[in-house]
């Protein structure tokens, strides 16, 4: 196979990073210093090192996305351009978004092929934390941090068509915008339909800008701009609880 690809399926970087990592000459093949990207080894044979550690393999992909506006968290889309687009330069086979974000919500999405993860992230008896920072129409009420906070009715019904509280959740003050808008973090721990901005509307305001900055221990890592991403580190598989080898 070819070493970029080698170097990609262990998470080393986007394509783009690995060409030049292996041209300032970080990878060595055999105890030689690789120099093309795109030469081929055998991957059952050949020793590779990346920064002089030696590269085992990782059966999975996971990326961080910052996935900005106007992009839908869909592997397809006949319209409007998919997270997954905006990872052309990697190989996305078997990638998929952990959860979504609405088309007009923006921040941290993981993409991955690891489905043991993406389930443990999503299972609505698992209560992974999400935060969110939250730009409103008004200034939040005493009131509507209480109901926020133990609880409010979105319209959801449970099995016996009783109203499905949300789960309690935290509310932080975090002062105003360059517009002057309130803006909060609600932390949440479940993830219903357009769950935050049915909350904040059944709290009587409204969201006017939507940004997941959390989900369980991974944080968006702020050097990344909207529509760009990143593999996830070492230390945050770890924290993942992912079990690389
Ligand atoms: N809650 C929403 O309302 N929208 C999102 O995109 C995520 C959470």
């Amino acid at each position: 196979m070819r070493l970029d690809k080698f170097l990609g399926d262990h998470n080393i970087g986007t394509r783009k990073q690995i060409k030049e990592y292996v041209k300032n000459g970080r990878c060595s093949i055999n105890g030689s210093v690789a120099t093309k990207p795109d030469v081929h080894i055998d991957e059952n044979s050949d020793e590779i090192c990346f920064d002089g550690k030696v590269l085992s393999f990782s059966k999975f992909h996971y990326y961080m996305l910052y996935k900005p506006q106007g992009v839908v968290s869909a592997t397809t889309d006949g319209k409007n351009t998919t997270v997954l687009d905006l990872l052309a330069d990697e190989n996305v086979r078997g990638l998929s978004p952990c959860g979504r974000l609405d088309i007009d919500t923006e921040g941290l999405l993981l993409l991955t092929d690891d489905g043991e993860l993406i389930h443990r992230l999503l299972s609505p008896k698992k209560h992974v934390d999400k935060i969110y920072e939250v730009h409103l129409r008004d200034e939040i009420s005493d009131e509507a941090i209480s109901a926020l906070t133990k609880g409010i009715d979105i319209g959801d019904k449970d099995k016996d068509g009783e109203p499905l509280l949300t789960l309690p959740a935290r509310v932080e003050k975090k002062g105003s915008d360059e517009e002057g808008k309130p803006v909060i973090h609600l932390i949440i721990h479940e993830g219903r339909f357009h769950q935050v901005k049915r909350m904040l509307e059944a709290a009587g305001n409204e969201v006017l800008f939507l940004k997941r900055l959390s989900m369980g221990s991974l944080e968006l890592d702020d050097s990344l701009n909207p529509g760009e991403y990143r593999p996830l580190t070492d230390n945050e598989l770890k924290l993942l609880g992912v079990n690389e080898n």
